[in-house]
């Protein structure tokens, strides 16, 4: 639950597709985030592609992996709130998460965790992930500051997810919303940089090289 997600989403595709075009190590350039900003920032697009598939499907596979290695042990099925088990799925997710950001390989420096979060969501419970995504999406294309669609989104994470458990009716909804929480405050920490930069206005737009 916990192990297999952080595990695998510590494989970060930002600096090994850098690591592989360049040589360089993703850390050291742009704003020194291994994300898709930044890789779409100094490497181009085909490189963002790459990391943009990989990190979707590292978030993805890891909660697919947790909630049918669940359902294979036990017989329940994380993704039923019927089974009062939901939160197994938000626990993956901050994991997971937490692999991106902090990963073992890589001297436990990593990406912001914007992207995967995204995939995990969209896996966990798609339709919050969809609103999510969509005022991440407005933002940006008011902005054209990714950093401030990622912060605003962060802290409308873990409300999104309380209204969306409380109308569904699940059981869970108190540790998911603690588990969501820790997400957006994990998100918010990364981008502690990108909020003086925002504040100072010195933060780059969307398509602006480094
Ligand atoms: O996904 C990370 C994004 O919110 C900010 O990235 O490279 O501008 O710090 P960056």
């Amino acid at each position: 639950m916990i192990i297999v997600p952080y595990l695998l989403c510590g494989i970060n595709t930002a600096i090994i597709v850098t690591k592989i075009k360049t040589g360089e190590d993703i850390r050291t350039l742009g704003s020194g985030n291994a994300g898709l900003t930044n890789t779409l920032r100094t490497q181009g697009k085909i490189a963002a592609l790459f990391v943009l598939l990989g990190d979707v499907l590292k978030g993805t596979l890891s909660i697919l992996i947790v909630r049918f290695s669940f359902l294979w042990l036990t017989g329940t099925d994380t993704a039923n709130p019927d089974n009062m088990m939901t939160y197994v799925g938000f626990a993956a997710a901050v994991a997971a998460i937490i692999g991106h950001v902090f990963p073992i390989y890589f001297g436990f420096k990593g990406g912001k965790g914007i992207l995967v979060s995204v995939a995990v969501l969209m896996t966990v419970e798609w339709i919050p992930a969809c609103i999510l995504l969509g005022i991440f999406i407005i933002v940006v294309a008011l902005t054209r500051y990714v950093s401030l669609g990622s912060c605003i989104a962060a802290v409308c994470y873990p409300v999104t997810i309380l209204v969306y458990s409380l109308i569904t009716g699940d059981p869970c909804v108190w540790i998911n919303v603690i588990l969501s929480a820790l997400i957006a405050v994990l998100i918010l920490f990364m981008h502690r940089g990108n909020l003086v930069r925002l504040k100072n206005h010195t933060e780059k737009k969307l398509g602006q090289k480094a």
